[in-house]
């Protein structure tokens, strides 16, 4: 059975950020939002959260993004429950900072594997569904390290969130004639409880005093904001693009 309501995918949904406010937002447009998570039981309890507040079902999958089978069985999965898949949100993100004169392979492989391969990996098998359909939003979570010029984010994270702005653009060109759009945001600073609990204040009040052209960091919601802008009918002429939401830390244009 197809489902009526619009379908859309988060990966990395189940956390305490930008991935758990993109879910709660497209819920509440009305999309039927399939909540996959790396972590199983955060999975379903997020799925049953979003279940018991808009009081009908919500699909969860947990998924590592960056095990291609995994993928493959999660977009299988969707299209045997839905029918449909209408948005996908490359929400999955992993980093860890280590200086490139010691960085151990691991690291640069993981994050490499996480950021760049998962968005790969999952816009790989919900392309095929969304050319059968002629329609399709694609919007793939990616970073200001993207733009790196400095120590901050580390070299792997920076690669990978550069690698997914060009993944982006080329998605975007290679599907644009099958009505599907590929759009990519790159956060600043975003504040969730993750991150409170492993930097020190310095950390947000500087962002927020010094960088911040608004005063404050950013909330997960200013993100899911622009995800559900940019998964709507409303920015059907937009592709192929890059939104900062860094409160003016890194403008582009
Ligand atoms: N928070 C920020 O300041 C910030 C800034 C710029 C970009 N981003 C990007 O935004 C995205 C979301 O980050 P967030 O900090 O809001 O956290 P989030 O809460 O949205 O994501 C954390 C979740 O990711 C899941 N996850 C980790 N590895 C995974 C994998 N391999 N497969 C599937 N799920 C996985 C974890 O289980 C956790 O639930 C990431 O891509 C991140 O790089 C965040």
């Amino acid at each position: 059975m197809t489902s009526t309501n619009k379908v859309a995918l988060v990966t990395a949904a189940a956390g305490v950020g930008i991935g758990a406010a993109v879910t709660a937002r497209l819920a509440m447009d009305g999309y039927d939002v399939v909540v996959t998570d790396v972590h199983e039981r955060r999975c379903r309890e997020a799925a049953e959260k979003l279940s018991a507040e808009h009081g009908r079902d919500f699909l969860a999958v947990p998924l590592d993004v960056a095990d291609e089978t995994a993928v493959r069985s999660a977009i299988d999965a969707v299209m045997e429950h839905h029918g449909r898949l209408d948005v996908l949100v490359n929400n999955a993100g992993w980093s860890k900072i280590e200086p490139v004169a010691e960085m151990s392979l691991a690291t640069w492989q993981k994050c490499l594997d996480v950021d760049l391969t998962g968005t790969f990996l999952c816009t790989r098998y919900a392309l095929p569904h969304m050319i059968d359909a002629g329609s399709g939003a694609i919007v793939n979570i990616s970073s200001i390290a993207a733009y790196e010029t400095s120590t901050v984010h580390g070299a792997a994270y920076s690669a990978a969130k550069a690698g997914v702005l060009a993944l982006t653009r080329v998605t975007a060109a290679e599907n644009g004639r099958h009505g599907i759009r590929a759009n990519a945001i790159t956060p600043g600073l975003i504040y969730n409880d993750f991150l409170r609990k492993i930097y020190p204040d310095e950390f947000f009040t500087g962002y927020a005093e010094n960088q911040s052209k608004l005063g404050r960091i950013g909330q997960p919601e200013d993100v899911a904001g622009l995800v559900a802008f940019l998964a709507s009918d409303q920015a059907g002429y937009i592709t192929g693009e890059t939104y900062g939401v860094s409160g003016g830390v890194h403008p582009h244009g």
